[in-house]
């Protein structure tokens, strides 16, 4: 029989996609793969799901999302790609990589300027021009957080007005919009503890979410608050956590100093990581939106471009030339510093680190 694809898959094929997906990936979970992503395994995104089929059996898949984010720098439109898999009679064929191929074309019509994923499999994704950057930083709490007492009630339901989580979480200053529905749905995903603090007058100041579905066990992904209601939240979660013998991590963004500082000075272990694998899809809209912010600061001379040869990167006369696809994810995104991967010259060094790396984070629901 001949194989068919990659294309999105038909509403009757949604089924057996889903059996296929929890089969490959979730073979001891209760629940379907779908309730843990209900903003992307979902009919209405169907159009940026690729399987390739044989009949009707699929025999590969994955699956993107478009997002827009908020950053200090302006707003981006990021493609979160996610539940990649080939059958494992048909590995090694190329099939994941065709799959992956479609998923990005989606996203470059979709006008995504990013492409991201989460994985292991750091020289798979490499070939297909993705690189480990950004920044991630883990808070490993390993006991009890002297918080300062205060007139707060921890509430341990997801039954909560996502309105009032929303409202919390739109103070970040990166996240991707959200819509209250968005909320709905996540607040739905199994096998996630949902804590929430109030203050007396029955206000929401804090949250923190730890698990999703077969993922993040004892992670703390998605949160929000002011760092004071936050710390005694998380103070409360770890005292009540669901398995004694796990710990408790929180992942924050590198920009959350406020919140590190003070988890760090309470003897919390940090560890820094990469926000995940990165894909650059419009090198020219994110770079336009990197001289705007310097511009904003008063450097209306910084070089940042693309060539028909090479990417060019300086000030006046000493620009650097590179054909690195690499060095300008991490240029970009960090976690490595601009000194890190050239020695420019001091003003260039000096413009770019007012800049670079752009504070990206996804926070742990939109994770796909
Ligand atoms: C990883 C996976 C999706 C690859 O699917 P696939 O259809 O076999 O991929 P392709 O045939 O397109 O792979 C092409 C290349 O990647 C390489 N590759 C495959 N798996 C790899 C791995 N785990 N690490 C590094 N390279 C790998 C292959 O050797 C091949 O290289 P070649 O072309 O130089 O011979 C598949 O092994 C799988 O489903 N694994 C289980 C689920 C999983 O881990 N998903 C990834 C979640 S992020």
């Amino acid at each position: 029989m001949s194989m068919e694809g990659p294309r999105a898959p038909r509403e009757s094929e949604l089924r057996g996609l889903y059996d296929f997906l929890n089969r490959e990936l979730r073979p001891n979970s209760k629940w379907s793969i779908a309730d843990e992503y209900p903003r992307a395994l979902q009919d209405f995104n169907r159009h940026n799901m690729r399987v390739i089929l044989e009949g009707e059996r699929v025999l590969s898949h994955a699956v993107l999302k478009p997002f827009v984010i908020k950053t200090p720098i302006g707003a981006f439109k990021l493609a979160g790609i996610g539940s990649v898999v080939t059958e494992g009679g048909h590995r090694g064929q190329g099939l994941s990589t065709q799959v992956l191929e479609s998923c990005l074309h989606a996203a470059e019509s979709a006008d995504c300027e990013i492409a991201i994923l989460w994985t292991e499999l750091y020289d798979f994704y490499r070939r297909l021009g993705f690189e480990l950057a950004g920044s991630e930083v883990a808070l490993q709490i390993d006991g009890e957080l002297k918080s300062p007492a205060r007139d707060l009630r921890f509430l341990d339901t997801a039954q909560i007005d996502a309105d009032a989580l929303l409202r919390v979480y739109n103070q970040h200053s990166v996240g991707t919009h959200r819509g209250v529905d968005d909320v709905r749905e996540y607040l739905r995903i199994p096998n996630s503890r949902v804590c929430t603090a109030w203050d007396k007058h029955g206000k929401l100041v804090a949250y923190a979410i730890e698990g999703k579905g077969a993922d993040l066990s004892g992670y703390i992904h998605e949160w929000g608050g002011g760092v004071g209601a936050l710390t005694a939240l998380i103070s409360h979660m770890w005292k009540t956590r669901r398995s004694p013998e796990h710990g408790l991590t929180l992942i924050a963004p590198h920009h959350s100093e406020n919140l590190i500082r003070t988890l760090t000075s309470m003897g919390v272990r940090r560890h820094d990581g990469h926000l995940g694998m990165i894909k650059i899809l419009r090198h020219e809209s994110i770079f336009a939106k990197v001289r705007r912010a310097a511009r904003q600061q008063g450097i209306g001379d910084l070089v940042l471009e693309r060539t028909k040869t090479d990417f060019r990167i300086g000030r006046g006369q000493q620009i650097y030339a590179t054909q690195s696809e690499q060095d300008i994810t991490r240029l970009l995104f960090g976690p490595a510093l601009p000194h890190e991967i050239h020695s420019f010259d001091p003003s260039t060094a000096q413009a770019l680190k007012s800049i670079l790396p752009i504070p990206l984070w996804i926070w742990g629901w939109d994770s796909v």
